[in-house]
């Protein structure tokens, strides 16, 4: 994996949970990381998350539309890991308008620019299950139809859209990797609009209550951060691919139920642990549920040899370590950091 030893790379949206996980492993391997990101009130930018990193990384406060602020970089980039965009399904619905421009307008210019200033560069763009809605079988693989069922689901199509155009034009070298849910340190879980996995870990680490909606039976594949950091490294370091677009899941599928019990038993102390709740689905929720989901991995297994090694009891283990340590850095964050003038202009001049 340590192909990028001495490779410029370009991390977009690097402040946040898996773009600082990809960062730092990134320095690890020897590659000199420069990180942009506009530290969108209401995503997970965290200046904490490089802190391990912080003074081998360049950051640039830029939104990814700017690119005149970090042109640069972009020039000299080996690779350019995409993972910058919002990805609350929640508040798309809440604010399209929003999500269109975090996910599509800013994505759309993006690209454009690292046509003209890095054509022909590798980019690996974070893309999501969600795109794919109601799985009509299982495991979804890669051909599965496209038929996203809220505002984030169409935006991050469109923008994974865009990256394939621009690969089968010959422009760009892009690859998209559609993530399931990914958890592991440096999860935003102060943000409950980000998910029902970081909703479930707050509340264990409090010891509340966690929610369970509907029957508590429909499955996941939850998939830690080093995997999908692996996935990544391999997708953006394998010179030809037969295949573009790729499933990245956990090892195995587990439901809802097991997912919430087990973070209620590893963070028990001394004998008390957070109670689980099965209710009804609210009617906003149960329009916005996908019920079972989880990947095939026949395709990233064969072309990447890319297998993710981390059970998800092991990976809630680290994970709820990780935040017995650092807590103070996630949880009761009700104060987001402000975004640079330029992006809440950009998004003000959008949004009128
Ligand atoms: N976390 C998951 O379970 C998951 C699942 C599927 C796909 N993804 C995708 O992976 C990527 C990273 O997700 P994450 O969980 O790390 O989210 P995150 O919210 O922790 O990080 C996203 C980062 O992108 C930045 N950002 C957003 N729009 C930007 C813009 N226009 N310009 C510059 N920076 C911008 C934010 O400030 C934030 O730091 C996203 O594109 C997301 O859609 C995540």
């Amino acid at each position: 994996m340590n192909n990028y030893h001495g490779k410029r790379v370009l991390v977009t949206g690097g402040l946040g949970f898996i773009g600082s996980n990809l960062a730092i492993r990134l320095v690890r391997n020897g590659a000199k990381v420069t990180i942009v990101d506009s530290r969108v009130p209401g995503c997970g930018a965290n200046l904490f998350n490089i802190a391990p990193v912080a003074s081998d990384v360049d950051v640039i406060e830029a939104c990814v539309g700017d690119v005149e602020k970090f042109t640069a970089p972009l020039k000299e980039a080996d690779v350019v890991f995409n993972l910058a965009g919002e990805i609350s399904h929640s508040r798309s619905m809440e604010d399209p308008e929003r999500d269109l421009y975090l996910n599509t307008v800013t994505q759309l210019r993006f690209l454009l620019a690292c046509r003209v200033h890095c054509a022909g560069a590798r980019i690996l763009y974070a893309s999501t299950r969600q795109v794919y809605g109601k799985p009509e079988y299982l495991p979804v693989d890669e051909n599965h139809r496209v038929q996203p069922i809220d505002f984030n689901g169409v935006h991050k199509c469109a923008a994974t859209q865009y990256h394939l155009l621009l690969a089968r034009r010959g422009d760009l070298d892009c690859r998209v990797l559609r993530l399931s849910n990914v958890y592991g340190p440096r999860m935003a879980l102060h943000l409950p609009q980000q998910g029902f996995l970081g909703v479930y870990i707050c509340r264990a680490l409090n010891r509340e209550p966690i929610v369970v909606y509907g029957a508590g039976t429909q499955l996941r594949d939850p998939v830690h951060v080093d995997d999908v950091v692996g996935a990544f490294l391999s997708a953006g370091s394998a010179p030809d691919l037969k295949s573009r677009v790729f499933n990245i899941g956990g090892p195995h599928p587990i439901t809802l139920r097991e997912i919430a019990a087990t973070a209620a038993r590893l963070s028990a102390r001394a004998g008390e642990q957070s109670p689980i709740h099965e209710l009804p689905f609210p009617d906003h929720l149960l329009r916005m549920d996908i019920g079972s989901y989880f990947s095939d991995p026949a395709r990233i297994e064969r072309e990447l040899g890319s297998i993710p090694q981390v059970e998800f009891e092991d990976g809630l283990r680290d994970t709820l370590s990780y935040y017995r340590k650092h807590g103070g850095h996630y949880l009761g964050l009700a104060k987001q950091p402000e975004p640079p003038a330029a992006t809440r202009l950009a998004y003000q001049a959008i949004a009128r």
